[in-house]
Parts: structure tokens; C-alpha cells; sequence
């Protein structure tokens, strides 16, 4: 049994172990999916909403053969005070396997190394971490591109506040790609590794184009421009995208801000993969949680 926490946390080759087998999973029909035994637990924990991550965890933990448990933080005893270590130790306690934990707070995961009979998959901690996020969007890119080392990938909009961009920005440079980074000055990231520059030259040098949703709750104060300032300065525009490169592709790891950092038609665009990124979903957490549950650290190679 292994813990899902940070993606740069894994070997390359364990990387690259859950991206064959989520590849796997998706050449498979549903009798040929591996069953956990029936009795085994598997509970979400969310302690901040989500529909992708979610409901992507909940097919996956089914389509496994694992019996989900949704817990909801409004409705349990966390409204009562309970820590998150009691509730995880509760899950344990109930005979949970595993527990798929979001949670506002940065690297929450730390005070729950020693419930070491769990397994623990991060679902978003914060402005820190969302590995499967990263599984995914790896995926894809492998999916179009097939070798990861050498793309150019640009990762636009809230730098500083989107988990989902730390985590691609650091596992795109580790694999050999190389990352572009552009958005408003304010929510930049210096820790952040990538080149800065313009959003225009991002989106004109990049095999694919990662556009971030502006992270307003965990802002300490409102937007300084309004949403079209934004759109116009930061965004994909119609105009910018049609300047990408001819086999470039656009990611969004959703929710969508349609007409935002997005315009709205090209969501469904012929270069969109917003929803095969989310397909991608269910098939990555399938193959995570067989890593996490069943291979520990041994990536399977097919
Ligand atoms: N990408 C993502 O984490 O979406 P959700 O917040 O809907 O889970």
C-alpha cells in the first residue's frame, strides 16, 4: 500500500507505470476491468466542492469493484469539530482501505502519516498539490503528442493560486518539456519552474496551451479587472487562437469560466480536449488507485 500525495513524489518510472496502465483500463470494456474484493471501502472525503475529481474517483473506485463511501463535510461530524486525522482514523476504524481526501488546506496530508493503516490519495490539497490532475493532463499530452520530453507546453492565468498548475509545471520540466508560464503580474509564482512570458508568445510557441481558472476563493481581495478585462488581457481569445500552431492543442483542467479565460466557442473547438481530459479522469484514478491499493510502489508495466 502506497499514499498518492504530491506527484513529484513518484519515480519517473512510476509515472509512467500509471499512465500504461490508465491506457489500459482504456482499451478494456467494463467485464475486463479488474474487481477489487466486494468488500473492500474505499471513502471520499471533500472538504471543498468538486463535480471532475469527484465523481471521476467514484467511477473509478466502482468500475474497480470497491464500495464507495461519499462523505460530505457539511452533513458529518467535521461540522461538530472533528479534526481531519479522527475522521481519517474513523474511515480506518469503519475498514476503509483508502481515503480520497480534497481539502483547502496546503499539504493537509502531513498530519496524517501516521494513520498509516489507510491509504491516503490527495485530491487537491490547496493552493499545493492535485496529482491526478497531473496524471491526467500527462496522459493527454502522451495521448496526442506521444513523447512528453521536447513539447512546449504553456500553463496561463492564475499562477499563484492554482494547484493544478505547481503540479504540471514541475512534473512537464521534470519529464523534459518545456514550460511556458503567463498571467496577470499579481498571481504570479516565482517558484514556479518555466520561462515568463507574454500570453501572446505562449500561445503562439506552444504544442498546447493549459488555461487556468482564476482561483477567486482563495484571493484575499476581489479581481482588480472585470471578468472581460481579463478575457482581453489573459485569455484565449478567438484572435489568439487563431494564431496557435497548426497541431496545437488547448487543456483546461475545468471548471470552465466559459468567456473568461476562455472564449466560449472554443471549448468544443476541434483543438479542445477539455473533455477528454476528463474522460482521461476516470481512467488515471482507476489506474492510481490500483498503484496506491494494490501494486504499492511497484509500477505495472503491461
Ligand atoms: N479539475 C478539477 O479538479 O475539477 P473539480 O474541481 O470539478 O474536481
Amino acid at each position: 500500500m502506497a499514499n498518492l500525495l504530491r506527484l513529484n513524489d513518484l519515480s519517473d518510472l512510476e509515472i509512467y507505470g500509471i499512465l500504461d496502465q490508465a491506457n489500459h483500463f482504456l482499451k478494456l470494456s467494463p467485464d475486463e476491468w479488474q474487481q477489487a474484493p466486494a468488500s473492500e471501502l474505499v471513502a471520499n472525503l471533500f472538504y471543498e466542492p468538486s463535480t471532475r475529481t469527484r465523481f471521476s474517483f467514484e467511477t473509478a473506485e466502482k468500475r474497480l469493484g470497491y464500495q464507495v463511501l461519499n462523505f460530505s463535510s457539511q452533513t458529518s461530524s467535521a461540522k461538530k469539530g472533528e479534526t481531519l486525522y479522527d475522521t481519517v482514523k474513523t474511515m480506518e476504524a469503519i475498514g476503509c482501505r483508502a481515503v480520497v481526501i480534497r481539502h483547502p488546506q496546503e499539504g493537509y496530508y502531513r498530519e496524517l502519516l501516521n494513520a498509516n493503516g489507510i491509504a491516503v490519495l490527495n485530491a487537491g490539497d490547496g493552493a499545493g498539490d492535485h496529482p491526478t490532475q497531473g496524471l491526467l493532463d500527462l496522459l493527454t499530452l502522451q495521448q496526442e503528442f506521444l513523447i512528453l520530453e521536447g513539447l512546449t507546453v504553456a500553463i496561463i492565468g492564475d499562477l499563484r493560486y492554482s494547484r493544478v498548475a505547481r503540479t504540471d509545471a514541475e512534473v512537464l520540466t521534470r519529464l523534459g518539456a518545456h514550460v511556458l508560464l503567463s498571467g496577470p503580474d499579481e498571481w504570479k509564482n516565482e517558484a514556479l519552474p518555466g520561462d515568463r512570458v507574454s500570453v501572446d508568445e505562449a500561445i503562439e510557441r506552444a504544442d498546447a496551451v493549459i488555461m487556468l481558472r482564476i482561483q477567486h476563493e482563495r484571493h484575499e481581495s476581489a479581481m482588480a479587472m472585470t471578468k472581460e478585462e481579463y478575457h482581453q488581457r489573459y485569455g484565449l481569445t478567438r484572435e489568439r487562437a487563431a494564431r496557435m500552431k497548426p497541431e496545437s492543442i488547448i487543456m483546461h483542467p475545468g471548471p470552465i469560466n466559459r468567456g473568461v479565460e476562455m472564449d466560449s466557442d472554443l471549448v468544443e473547438c476541434e483543438r479542445s480536449r477539455y473533455f477528454k481530459q476528463i474522460r482521461n479522469g476516470v481512467a488515471v484514478r482507476m489506474a492510481s488507485l490500483q498503484w496506491t491499493l494494490q501494486d504499492g510502489r511497484k509500477p505495472q508495466i503491461i
